[in-house]
């Protein structure tokens, strides 16, 4: 089991593990007291994992509530977020207890959310079963339900107690969702993991990730670390975020999260190499990790769909919208530009030949 410390403004353990699920209960009592634990999941997840969780639980003296919610990304809505809360405020949870929340992206944006303000702030934890839970969403505090103007636009910063990674977990995942997971690894290794592209280009989906989610975790907290509430170097971890959450809402969120990314990683480097900003072969090894995870690097959707739907994404201000583009392999930089200019620079990116 390995161990990394988020030094944010709340700081905590992410643990990194297999067979981690059966020892969350007694991992949580050596955190605080034993109390009632609202464990919040999708029915998928719930199936599969609640009731091992909710034992380990019971097992260390936490009087665990279950709470499910049909999967997908139509559950991080207000709606859900209200049911939720009512849920907390009916099973008599008090600000001293917990929430956790065991699954995917979506639980933890959602629980983390309803953490964040029930009774103006109770602890939660974080225990991802996708793999893009572990690499990204499980770490760093952001909470977030999607408006039908666009993804993530409400939300809260606000820090779990501890992540519990389990990565025997992934075995039961889709390969599709495993996929979107390892976009978010992709990501890593364009910002700066090094080796990270190259491991995944040779072992695909096989690739063991045990040892693949510690170097991406460490990444993102030592981010973090820095710039907790996204003032600056934090916009790093969005790269192909903005294009990206275009794709998923043109799609009506049938493209997942992290394959929306790939594309909108790889429009962006393409662009980038033909602004001259990205050195030359970037795009050709980025496509070739995508490639061989199985992941999406074009865009099912006109330019002109793409560039309005990612106008109304929140790294927007006013005029102005912040690209995160590469240099190379390992390296990005923050490129403002004006609205205007998206569209120009997504066609450069959509268009055929080298
Ligand atoms: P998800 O939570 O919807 O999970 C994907 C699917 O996998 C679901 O159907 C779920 O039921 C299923 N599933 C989960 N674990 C499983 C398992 N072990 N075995 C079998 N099936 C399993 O989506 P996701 O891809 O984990 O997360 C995407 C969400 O995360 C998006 O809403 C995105 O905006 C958000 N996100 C947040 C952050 C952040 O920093 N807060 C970062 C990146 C992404
Ligand atoms: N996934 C982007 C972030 O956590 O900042």
């Amino acid at each position: 089991m390995k161990s990394i410390k988020v030094a944010a403004t709340h700081p905590y353990q992410a643990w990194i593990g297999t067979g981690l699920l059966d020892r969350v209960g007694e991992m949580t009592a050596a955190l605080r007291s034993p109390c009632p634990v609202a464990l919040v999941m999708d029915e998928t997840v719930a199936e599969l994992y609640g009731e091992l969780v909710a034992s380990s639980f019971a097992k260390a003296g936490f009087r665990p509530h279950m709470y499910r919610f049909p999967p997908g990304e139509g559950s991080k809505s207000f709606e859900l977020l209200s049911h939720l809360l009512e849920f907390l405020a009916q099973k008599g949870l008090g600000r001293g207890d917990l929430v956790a929340a065991l699954g995917g992206g979506v639980t933890g944006d959602l629980a983390g959310f309803a953490a964040s303000v029930y009774q103006r702030g109770t602890a939660y934890i974080q225990i991802p079963t996708t793999l893009l839970a572990a690499v990204d969403s499980s770490v760093g505090g952001k909470t977030a339900v999607n408006l039908p103007s666009g993804k993530n636009l409400a939300g809260t910063f606000w820090q779990p107690e501890a992540v519990f990674c389990d990565c025997a977990t992934f075995a039961t995942l889709p390969r599709q969702e495993l996929a979107s997971g390892a976009a978010e690894c992709v990501k890593y290794g364009m910002l700066g993991v090094s080796g990270l592209l190259e491991t995944l280009t040779r072992d695909g989906l096989a690739a063991s990730w045990m040892d693949i989610v510690p170097p991406c975790v460490a990444y993102k907290a030592e981010i973090v670390r820095v710039d907790e509430r996204e003032n600056g170097l934090r916009r790093m971890l969005n790269l192909g975020h903005t294009l990206g959450h275009g794709v998923e809402k043109l799609s009506g969120f049938t493209v997942r999260h992290g394959e929306g990314v790939a594309v909108g990683m790889a429009i962006l480097t393409r662009a980038a190499e033909r602004m001259g900003f990205c050195e030359a072969g970037t795009f050709r090894f980025l496509q070739r990790a995508l490639d061989a995870l199985g992941l999406p690097s074009t865009s099912p959707f006109s330019a002109e769909a793409l560039a309005d739907a990612s106008l109304g994404d929140k790294k927007r201000q006013g005029d102005h919208i912040t690209l995160i583009l590469p240099r190379n392999v390992g390296s990005c930089g923050l490129y403002p530009i004006s609205i205007t200019e998206l569209l120009p620079i997504i066609r450069l990116g959509m268009e055929e030949g080298s």
